[in-house]
């Protein structure tokens, strides 16, 4: 199998590990907008009978699952045989059911518009809630991979004595598997949510851990609410300030700032999408991913 790799701006540090490690030529591919702003693809490599990485990571997806659509028809026009998208953050999980009437379930459509576009993708942590696993929605072969072993690791290298918090029972499964692998305790916390930057958090139990230091675990950081409104919390039943741990670095507008100011000690993430809080490194996960996926 010839394999090629193409990383979509914003995903160099990844894309060149994944390169490095499976020998995957990396591809040139000429990207720009016309005047009118629509997009002009020129593929400047051979890629008869290859199988391409695509390297694209979907925080603000909107642009760049149309631009992941026109690439990888463009390629396969070149001849290319098979193309294995690596999105190390998948946008679109958290519409999974019609939380009011009228709404699209949006994570089904864009499952059923990735996977006519691309053989097979992989991923880390995705938003798994009301589904199980990805197959549930994408057609096409997938693996997910998992961050919690590598914050769990961060977690013993840098933190005394930690407690695990998740901000609500969507967080449970990963603060789980960190608290486990960390072989700390943890407390999983409740979350009303009442707009897209609205949440209250409340404590189900009495709670002491003065003396520990609380590390909050989520999968993704957005608005920042959830983290904001957790470490309120805390402080107000005596607690030290928080670390705050999201695999997920989305940070949606002045989410950063917010949170940064926020009455918390330190923000950390994974590499999933290229941020100044990226201290994880998650891309030997997604070279071992591609490995089982493509069979190498
Ligand atoms: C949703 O349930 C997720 O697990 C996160 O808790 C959520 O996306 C965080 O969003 P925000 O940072 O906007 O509060």
């Amino acid at each position: 199998m010839k394999l090629k790799l193409f990383g979509l701006p914003g995903n160099n540090d990844v894309s060149e590990k994944i390169s490095d490690a499976l020998n995957a030529d990396i591809i040139n591919i000429e990207i720009r907008e016309f005047p009118d702003k629509e997009w002009y693809i020129r593929v400047n490599s051979d890629v008869k009978d290859c199988t391409i990485i695509l390297v694209c990571t979907l925080h603000e997806p909107n642009n760049k699952l149309f631009l992941i659509r026109l690439l990888a028809d463009t390629l396969r026009e070149n001849g290319a045989e098979k193309i294995l998208l690596v999105a190390p953050y998948l946008a679109y999980m958290r519409q999974d059911i019609q939380f009011h009437p009228g709404e699209g379930i949006t994570s089904r459509y864009t499952a059923k518009f990735i996977s006519e576009t691309v053989d097979s993708i992989i991923t880390v942590d995705p938003h798994l809630h009301r589904y199980h696993t990805l197959s549930e929605v994408y057609s096409i072969p997938n693996k997910v991979v998992h961050a919690s072993h590598l914050i769990a690791d961060w977690i013993k290298n840098n933190i005394g004595t930690p407690v695990l918090i998740g901000p609500d029972s969507e967080s449970h499964q990963w603060v789980a598997s960190v608290a486990s692998q960390a072989h700390a305790e943890f407390l999983v916390l409740e979350k009303k949510r009442y707009g897209d930057e609205q949440v209250s958090i409340s404590i189900p139990d009495s709670f002491e851990a003065k003396d520990f230091t609380p590390v909050l675990v989520d999968d993704i950081i957005s608005t920042g609410s959830t983290m904001i409104e957790t470490a309120k919390l805390l402080k107000k039943i005596g607690l030290k300030k928080p670390v705050c741990i999201g695999i997920h670095a989305v940070f949606a507008g002045e989410g950063f700032t917010h949170l940064k100011n926020a009455d918390i000690s330190e923000i950390i993430t994974c590499n999933t999408i290229h941020h100044s809080t990226n201290r994880i490194d998650i891309s030997g996960e997604i070279i071992k991913g591609i490995e089982e996926l493509l069979s190498l």
